[in-house]
């Protein structure tokens, strides 16, 4: 039996797990299954994240993380640079970057540094081990370069290593309550033993679990995030014709969304969607459709409507208050979403770009991705309240749904010009205007 923060006593058999990638995914992924009871070894390229997860500091914010380290540390969960911990493990998730190319396509670099490094090791293991790749890949990377990369390496054959495929569907920001109550756990494998195997991890977690090959969870993934990012661009096309007709999009979307063939979720027009998944997922997925000769019509459509959004909610400052030079622009919310600092593709990022070019003075304002942000553009003014950030300006845009905007409405009065337009609908006040409605 064995207790978990929660007070939860589970009954499940303890495995050796293997992290390789100490980032978003793979921190909550070994944080959540030392959670579950499993001893955990995150292995990460970075000194700095190493130490700080060792030291029960999360390098990232996320809801409950600093918690679970705090439980789990120095017990069950463990950083390292090295990937010493593997051939002892009975599984090895891999759970790193998967950035686009200047192409679009998906950078498998790291992919195929970890499959080597993880190979190299498992050279003198005559255990049975499991190389799971989290990470989200192209159909056929997980069979056609992780497999051969590892089995190369180790100089073993597939009787001794399994393979699988585990796409991951959390989301930023309620990552660790994703993680825990997901709403299918997929695995890819070649063989039952290999799935069962990595199914035997997420013993304690209430999910169905859906066996497919390889290449199938790979394309489970990416035709996940390509739908949702399309509910998102058809929700904004649908805003910005309800806007020309004084319609309320949101109505419009709640009535639409009660229909159970369509659902409720994702459905919010705005300022377009960001992160480190979307844009990057549906640009590879293109990608991919192009080398196997296909024109994906719709995927570039949902991209570039995602692509004007921002630019529209600059215009429409432009136009209710002219020219922009000189003039002090308060921009609340620089992370892609709300309750992270992850500002990966944020929707706030045009717009500040936009914003700079026709000579606004920015005075930013985000509860978490300040800093973030100020990697990128170091000059701006970046406040410590969204009071602060709204004493004097003449236009307001709201670019992230963060809950403490809801309650902004007296702040508004230090306003020069009380001019408040919300790339997300998130205030409660009266007299903000919306990109789309
Ligand atoms: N962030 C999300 O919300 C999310 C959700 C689902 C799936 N994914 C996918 O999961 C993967 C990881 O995403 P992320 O957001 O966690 O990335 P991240 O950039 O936050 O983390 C990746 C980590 O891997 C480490 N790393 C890179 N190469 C390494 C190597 N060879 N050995 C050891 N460590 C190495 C990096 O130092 C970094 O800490 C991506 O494919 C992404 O598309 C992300």
């Amino acid at each position: 039996m064995i207790p978990t923060i929660s007070g939860v006593f589970l009954t499940v058999s303890l495995m050796k797990i293997s992290v390789v990638g100490g980032g978003y995914v793979g921190l909550v992924t070994a944080a959540c299954f030392a959670e579950l009871g499993h001893e955990v070894s995150i292995i990460d390229r970075g000194a700095a994240k190493v130490n700080a997860i060792n030291a029960k500091k999360p390098p990232i914010y996320e809801e409950g993380l600093e918690e679970l380290l705090q439980h789990h540390v120095g017990m069950r969960l463990r950083a390292s640079t090295s990937y010493d911990s593997v051939p002892f493990s009975d599984l090895t998730f891999i759970c790193v970057g998967t950035p686009p190319n200047p192409d679009g396509s998906a950078d498998l670099s790291k992919m195929k540094a970890a499959s080597r490094s993880i190979g190299s090791v498992l050279k003198n293991s005559s255990n049975y081990h499991v190389v799971v790749v989290k990470s989200t890949v192209p159909p056929g990377t997980t069979e056609n370069i992780v497999v051969p990369t590892v089995l190369q390496k180790s100089g073993k054959s597939d009787d001794t290593i399994g393979f699988a495929m585990n796409p991951e569907f959390l989301r930023e920001g309620r990552a660790i309550a994703d993680f825990m109550h997901p709403d299918r756990i997929v695995i890819g494998s070649r063989n039952l033993r290999d799935g069962d195997r990595v199914a035997e991890a997420y013993k304690g977690i209430s999910a169905p679990i859906l066996s497919t090959g390889l290449p199938a969870a790979e394309m489970i993934k990416y035709a996940s995030n390509a739908f949702l990012a399309t509910k998102i661009s058809f929700s904004n096309e649908m805003g910005n014709i309800c806007k020309k007709l004084g319609i309320d999009v949101y109505e419009v979307m709640r009535g639409a969304g009660m229909d159970k063939r369509i659902g409720p979720y994702f459905l919010d027009a705005g300022a377009g969607f960001g992160g480190s998944c979307f844009p990057k997922d549906v640009h590879a997925l293109i990608k991919l459709a192009e080398t196997v000769g296909e024109d994906p019509i719709l995927l570039r459509s949902v991209i570039d409507v995602n692509e004007k959004q921002p630019g529209r909610i600059v215009q429409l400052l432009k136009a209710r208050i002219g020219d922009l030079k000189g003039k002090r622009i308060a921009v609340l919310g620089l992370a892609f979403k709300d309750n992270t600092d992850d500002i990966r593709e944020s929707r706030s990022i045009p717009v500040i770009e936009e914003l700079l070019k026709s000579g606004a003075v920015i005075a930013a304002y985000d509860p978490m991705a300040n800093s973030s942000m100020q990697k990128i553009y170091p000059s701006l003014t970046y406040c410590s309240t969204a009071a602060d950030a709204l004493r004097g300006a003449e236009g307001c845009l709201v670019m992230t749904e963060w809950p403490e905007f809801k309650n902004i409405e007296k702040e508004f009065d230090l306003m020069a010009n009380r001019l408040i337009i919300e790339g997300r609908r998130i205030l409660s006040c009266k007299g903000a205007e919306g990109i789309c409605w």
